[in-house]
């Protein structure tokens, strides 16, 4: 079991996140138990979702509990009433929140304010559910970790940051490469290689350098939830930059092709990448109620 909150990938040691993902595969083998009866998560999201609703209500289900949703339009948190006041008002009636949030002060508001333990389901700055998914379906297929290489092409971004957390904590090798102004922050970079676990994270200009000898070659969109005014100016800035049939094949022949969706076809991954046979990005959603499974176990119910 780790600390009461999951902000961040950074919130976990990597014996820990090691030790989440033998939990989800033997819960993914084992299926589900009512280790969590009696018990509601909250989640409370500010923006929309189809993976990470449908994988946190689908776990908590499995572990015997429930979840309860609460949209954008019903909380409001911050204009119809202060963050703080939400996090202890739910504190009184249930046993664990998940918040997808703007800004990632929202979650560590939460977390500070409520008494039961915070989940970040996707802030600004990180999305580290999926990120213990994506770890989650290459350790599954490989059985190690240690020196695999992720070419993550595009946007430094929530997926990208908490990508490098992980790949860093869990002996991967991950190559981002972002056009000008879109890289990963230095500070970013600066604490993903101060983690133990034996991985790296290097930053490249060219996508061609990124994939070659990549295991898997990852996309998310170029514009993420919130940047929608961003997104004519981002597809100029991102061109040359999208997955396609060219660019894989510059990476070996059996590289995976990851994406952790929404994926935008024709922008950030062609067609006939994200639909190739090489293609993993169902099992990474899948992998999202596993991933998340273990993290409930873990912290609702002492696994
Ligand atoms: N990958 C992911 O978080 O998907 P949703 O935004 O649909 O939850
Ligand atoms: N970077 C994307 C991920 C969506 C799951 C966003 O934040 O919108």
């Amino acid at each position: 079991m780790f600390g009461r909150d999951f902000t961040s990938v950074l919130d976990l040691s990597p014996d820990e996140l090691s030790g989440l993902l033998d939990l989800a595969l033997g819960m993914k083998r084992d299926g589900s138990s009512p280790l969590l009866a009696g018990q509601t998560l909250a989640l409370v999201f500010e923006k929309p979702s189809l993976r990470t609703r449908t994988s946190f209500e689908m776990a908590m289900y499995r572990l015997g509990g429930r979840a309860l949703y609460l949209s954008p339009m019903e909380v409001q948190m911050g204009a119809r009433e202060p963050v703080k006041d939400v996090a202890r008002v739910l504190s009184r009636m249930v046993q664990g929140i998940a918040a997808r949030t703007y800004g990632h002060d929202t979650v560590l508001e939460l977390a500070q304010y409520a008494s039961v333990p915070v989940v970040n389901a996707l802030s600004d700055d990180e999305h580290p559910c999926q990120a213990l998914a994506d770890v989650l379906t290459l350790r599954e297929r490989y059985g190690s970790l240690r020196g695999l290489r992720i070419a993550y092409i595009g946007d430094g971004n929530n997926v990208a940051r908490s990508l490098a957390y992980a790949s860093v904590m869990t002996g991967i090798d991950l190559v981002v490469a972002a056009p000008v102004g879109y890289e990963l922050p230095d500070e970013t970079i600066e604490v993903a290689r101060a983690l133990q676990g034996g991985g790296s994270v290097v930053q490249v200009r060219d996508p061609y350098e990124a994939v070659r000898g990549a295991t898997a070659v990852y996309a998310d969109v170029w514009a993420s939830m919130g940047q929608e005014d961003e997104a004519e100016q981002r597809a100029e800035d991102f061109a040359g930059y999208q997955i396609d049939m060219a660019l894989l094949a510059a990476a070996p022949p059996d590289a995976l092709v990851m994406h952790d969706l929404p994926a935008h076809r024709g922008e950030e991954i062609s067609e006939e990448a994200i639909e190739s046979p090489n293609s993993v990005v169902f099992e990474q959603a899948e992998n999202r109620m596993h991933a998340q499974q273990a993290v409930l176990a873990s912290i609702l119910g002492g696994r």
